[in-house]
């Protein structure tokens, strides 16, 4: 059984070597910022109450997420172990999570803050098919649209410099405690996340003990 959990900064890359991780393992990349935004697209009531914090780049309100991870979780693709990104970000997450699931590894990034910010306002996306790209690390071909499918490419509500501050702030103050807890859990895996993100997945690889062979990122597929 597989469940890994990864925890970073905003902007550490932890969707990038998620989804990367979940296509090698042939898991399912779970995502709470991913599913709280479908909400919002979707305009569902937990879409309408969450918009506001993610604007702003304050946590959704603990009730609100569980209950959308919690069906996530009981998915019949989840059963066989998962990639979970962004989820836990307090304490009181990281109990609740105890005592829905147990875990086999947590994998921290660690990378400077001046990097953070760097990739958070560079980074685009396409609406129409969830491509991630980055204008200074991984621009599209072709400037302002997506490679796949010719689509202009949007900036995340949450990218920008307020709430990219305010993001970094409370990642401080109430996700990097996890840290600790989850060390003493004898959980915590370290992974530097500075470098060309091949690099990364590679010592993403080695930290979990998994053989090093090469494949394709999801977005490739
Ligand atoms: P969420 O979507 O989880 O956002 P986040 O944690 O802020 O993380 P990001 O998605 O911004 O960054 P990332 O680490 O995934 O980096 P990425 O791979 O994209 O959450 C959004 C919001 O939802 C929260 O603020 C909160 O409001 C709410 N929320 C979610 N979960 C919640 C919870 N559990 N409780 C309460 N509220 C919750 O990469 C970033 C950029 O860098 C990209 O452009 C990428 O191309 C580039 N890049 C990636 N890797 C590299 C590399 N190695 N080298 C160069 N560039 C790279």
């Amino acid at each position: 059984m597989e469940r890994i959990v990864f925890l970073g900064a905003p902007g550490a890359g932890k969707g990038t070597q998620a989804s990367r991780l979940a296509a090698h393992r042939r898991l399912p990349h779970l995502s709470t910022g991913e599913l709280l935004r479908g909400a919002v697209r979707d305009g569902t009531p937990l879409g309408r109450e969450a918009d506001g914090h993610m604007r702003a780049g304050r946590l959704v309100p603990d009730a609100l997420v569980l209950g959308i991870l919690k069906e996530r979780l009981a998915a019949p693709d989840a059963r066989e172990g998962f990639v979970l990104d962004g989820y836990p970000r307090n304490l009181a997450q990281a109990e609740t999570l105890a005592s829905v699931t147990p875990l086999e590894h947590v994998l921290s990034f660690e990378i400077p803050e001046p990097l953070l910010t760097a990739r958070l306002t560079g980074r685009r996306h396409c609406p129409e098919c969830g491509r991630v790209y980055n204008l200074l690390t991984l621009p599209p071909r072709a400037p302002g649209v997506c490679d796949v499918d010719g689509t202009p490419l949007a900036r995340r509500t949450d990218d920008t410099p307020e709430a990219v501050g305010t993001r970094l702030a409370v990642y401080a103050a109430e996700t990097a405690p996890l840290l600790r807890y989850y060390e003493a859990r004898g959980l915590l895996r370290s992974v530097d996340a500075v470098g060309a993100p091949e690099a990364v997945f590679a010592r993403i690889l080695d930290r979990l003990r998994l053989p090093a062979v090469p494949t394709p990122s999801a977005q490739d597929l």
